[in-house]
């Protein structure tokens, strides 16, 4: 019987199973916690949490997993979706182009031909898209992003204000990447404030639970399978997916693929998501990363859950 066959028979085995990985990686203490801001430094570094939801809404999860901490850059892929929404996928295009970069998340460098930043996953782009959230000010565009991320989570969620101003006194790179695209008309003035509602989208509380519970929605083509709430339309969800498994992993990204085989994205504060179309949502948390930015516990359990479930898309 293949692990899948098991799986199918008995579901208990998957709990089992993230239990064992659970043990098997805890005592791995590989890698280092962000500390290029400086409010991320202070987490507890042995953190470490691993939670599945299916498009059923059934629920398997170990360790740390009511742990809240700042999304970070998965919030990216989420502000895509309602940027997707605000505007449609043309208009978006000319915005923001859908071609990994093979460099670091917070590389300076826009598309040479286009002058578009390259993808919506690294920084540039995230800056980008985010400048496009429809609203008539900056408390409209804020309330409209946090009412998005609330029906992907179920539930109301704030923005941990430490961290934002944090990452808004000391995020002069992603200033500067917002210069550079307003120079080329890439994003409107006033960048200040498309910069504040990136920090604040960033700095939105989630636990590994929240977090998995996202990545199922996608999986259910944009309907939370706990609320059977649609969070995005569900024309747009392969637009998510499609630059989640070429980009989401910043120059970690090919690798990933060709390993894991799944659309994922990953944090600074060390979470993962990755999403199983049509079946699951799986979430990592483990705030130590590898020199790319990625959560090494959380790669590990990801290559090790992809290999078990045959979760690979090819
Ligand atoms: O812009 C930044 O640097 C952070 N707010 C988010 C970066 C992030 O999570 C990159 N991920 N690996």
């Amino acid at each position: 019987m293949t692990n899948q066959e098991e799986l199918a028979r008995n579901p208990s085995s998957l709990q089992a199973y993230i239990d064992d990985l659970y043990s098997k990686y805890e005592s791995l203490q590989d890698g280092v916690v962000a500390n290029y801001i400086p409010e991320l430094a202070k987490v507890d570094p042995e953190l470490f949490a691993i939670s599945i939801v299916n498009v059923n809404g059934e629920i398997y999860e170990v360790g740390d997993y009511q742990q809240l901490f700042t999304i970070q850059s998965i919030s990216k892929v989420f502000a895509y979706g309602l940027a997707l929404m605000d505007h449609g996928r043309d208009y978006i295009l000319t915005r923001v182009g859908v071609e990994p970069t093979g460099d670091a998340f917070n590389a300076i460098v826009l598309d040479e031909q286009s002058k578009r930043p390259y993808n919506p996953m690294v920084n540039a782009g995230a800056i980008a898209t985010t400048s496009l959230i429809k609203g008539s000010d900056a408390t409209e565009r804020l309330n409209r992003m946090l009412d998005m991320f609330q029906k992907y989570i179920g539930r109301d969620v704030f923005v941990d204000i430490s961290v934002f101003t944090s990452e808004r006194t000391t995020g002069h790179r992603n200033r500067a990447m917002a210069h550079l695209m307003l120079n080329f008309g890439m994003i409107d003035k006033p960048i200040d404030e498309a910069l504040d509602l990136y920090f604040q989208q960033c700095a939105v509380m989630v636990n590994c639970h929240d977090l998995a519970v996202m990545a199922a929605t996608l999986a259910n083509k944009g309907v939370n399978p706990i609320t059977n709430e649609q969070a995005i339309k569900s024309c747009y969800v392969k637009d998510i997916l499609s630059v989640m498994y070429t980009c989401g992993m910043y120059n970690f990204a090919g690798e990933w693929a060709y390993k894991v085989g799944i659309p994922a994205k990953s944090g600074v504060s060390g979470g993962i998501i990755a999403v199983v179309p049509n079946k699951m949502g799986i979430a990592v948390f483990s705030p130590r990363l590898d020199a790319r930015g990625n959560s090494v516990r959380g790669v590990k359990v990801c290559e090790e859950l992809s290999q078990h479930l045959g979760l690979h898309l090819f």
